[in-house]
């Protein structure tokens, strides 16, 4: 059984996704440890319980420091032995000895066929905005391992989305949502599961 926590921020659809997926039987072998958001008010953290998940806030607000934030979050995650950490909609900037104890089993879902559109300054509709402004014709999603950049680690797997002309961004944020988020992050969490995914000099290769 792999074991997964997920990481969200706010209103957890990529959550759901996963959630609907174990139930449906299309991720095998994998269970939902706990759901941590650093913002109280997520709706993914309403989803959590819905679904019996352990489910809480863990914030940068409620500490004097983010020395002291770090260190917290990091004993929180530890603590549920977890086999993956998935980053579900999380917006928060993940203490560094995370990213490094848990290298290649972070991932994380972006709004766009990186390398366009991604890296600071990147992420929610502001992804969307900036591919209508210029004017791209297709645009995606992708699934990939976290590192120490934004939007920079191994690509595991994208789905490309076709723009239609007057989309508004959040007309074009709901379509990729639904044709490729919610898509593609079950996927990989499956083919994770499987063990079929494997780094080799900082690029994915899938296992038949
Ligand atoms: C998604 O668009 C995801 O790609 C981005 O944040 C949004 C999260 O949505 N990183 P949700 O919280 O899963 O509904």
């Amino acid at each position: 059984m792999m074991k997964i926590g997920v990481l969200v921020s706010g209103g957890g659809t990529n959550l759901q996704a996963i959630i609907d997926a174990i139930h449906a039987g299309t991720i095998h072998n994998t269970s939902i440890e706990f759901v941590i958001s650093n913002n109280k008010k997520a709706y993914a953290l309403e989803r959590a319980k819905k679904a019996g998940i352990e489910a809480k806030c863990i914030s940068p607000k409620d500490f004097s420091n983010r020395e002291a934030f770090n260190e917290a979050f990091l004993e929180a995650i530890d603590s549920y032995h977890v086999d993956l950490i998935v980053l579900a909609g999380c917006l928060l900037i993940l203490p560094p000895a995370l990213v490094k104890k848990y290298r290649n089993r972070i991932i994380n879902i972006h709004p766009s066929l990186i390398p366009a559109f991604c890296g600071k300054g990147y992420y929610g509709l502001t992804v969307h905005e900036k591919a209508l402004e210029r004017g791209v014709k297709v645009t995606g999603a992708t699934v990939h391992f976290v590192d120490e950049g934004t939007d920079t680690g191994p690509i595991i797997l994208q789905k490309a989305v076709e723009v239609q002309q007057g989309d508004s961004p959040e007309v074009l944020q709901r379509r990729v949502m639904e044709q490729a988020e919610w898509k593609i992050m079950p996927q990989a969490i499956e083919l994770i599961a499987q063990g079929k995914v494997q780094v080799v000099d900082g690029k994915v290769k899938i296992l038949p």
